[in-house]
């Protein structure tokens, strides 16, 4: 589990270390300092106050090479001094780029497919007059949301009464950004079927010839916001029929993941589904819950 928590950034960090200083990496002539056991201390124990994200000690050099790119921008040369930034950053400025720097977004379009399959027929069933709400709650830069924006279109062809709104949210203010711009590499989406290529997405507006946008029809209903999941007393002015949670309970200790699964599960209507990543657990099943089948719940009536 430990092992997962934060993916090998290893391409990164050779690339940091060796490409030039003005595309804000650093440069081979600079040696990148040592982040010492006192201010990784201090840096993980901000990054878990205002996030919940647990670093352990054996990450330490995944964290120097992350804020060490903040180094680099700030032009300064020391662990140390960014330390001294962070107390002082009476505005919070600073924390929402050191936030940014330490999440671990991978994400991607149609990602765990079976739960989109899942999901397809759970709209299918209850799609009747009414409108579903859909919460995408860890939702890095898009492509979640828009996926269950892709499946909800499917279904409104076949059954024209049904509505829906989705809603995307994270903690990363830039992955946020790339969401709301919705402009992907076409990489991005070689693997969805054609025929989604070609109704959702679209070539204009994008200025690299190796980009695609999120067309307008995907965007009608939908919408990111900023919300902290560790902010409990933050509640969303809506309840939701789903809700997914995937890939970001392993960043969390067991008592801070239970938190937010109960902060949830509050904000899930009764009968609504909660959807966690396929590798991950509940720890201990909150008691509104029952379990429907691997990484998917559904609360009690
Ligand atoms: C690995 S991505 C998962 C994206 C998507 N759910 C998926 O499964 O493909 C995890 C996301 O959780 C976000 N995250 C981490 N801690 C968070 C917090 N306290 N509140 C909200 N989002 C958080 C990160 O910024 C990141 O974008």
């Amino acid at each position: 589990m430990m092992k997962d928590r934060f993916p090998s950034d290893h391409t990164r960090v050779q690339q940091m270390k060796t490409a030039d200083p003005n595309q804000g990496v650093w440069p081979s002539s600079l040696k990148l300092p040592t982040l010492s056991n006192a201010d990784f201390k201090f840096f993980s124990k901000l990054i878990y106050d205002k996030a919940g994200i647990d670093i352990p000690l054996e990450k330490k050099s995944l964290m120097e090479n992350r804020l060490g790119k903040r180094l680099l921008a700030l032009k300064l040369t020391q662990f140390s001094q960014y330390k001294q930034l962070l107390q002082g950053d009476a505005v919070g400025k600073e924390l929402v780029l050191f936030t940014n720097s330490l999440t671990t977004n991978k994400t991607e379009f149609f990602r765990e497919s079976l739960h989109f399959s899942y999901l397809k027929d759970l709209l299918e069933k209850h799609a009747s007059n009414r409108m579903i709400t859909l919460w995408s709650a860890a939702s890095s830069s898009g492509e979640e949301a828009y996926t269950m924006a892709m499946m909800c279109e499917e279904l409104a062809k076949t059954v024209p009464l049904f509505d829906y709104r989705i809603l995307g949210t994270d903690i990363d203010t830039q992955r946020l950004q790339m969401a709301e711009r919705g402009i992907y590499d076409i990489e991005a989406i070689a693997n969805i079927p054609s025929t989604f290529q070609h109704e959702y997405f679209e070539a204009e507006g994008v200025q690299e010839q190796k980009q695609v946008k999120i067309g307008k029809k995907l965007r009608q209903r939908l919408k990111f916001r900023h919300h902290n999941l560790v902010e409990y007393g933050d509640l969303i002015p809506l309840d939701f029929d789903i809700i997914f949670l995937r890939n970001v309970l392993f960043y969390f200790d067991a008592h801070t993941a239970q938190q937010i699964v109960a902060k949830l599960v509050s904000q899930l209507k009764p009968g609504g589904f909660l959807f966690i990543g396929l590798t991950e657990k509940l720890h201990k099943i909150d008691p509104q819950l029952t379990y429907v089948e691997a990484s998917i719940y559904q609360k009690k009536v």
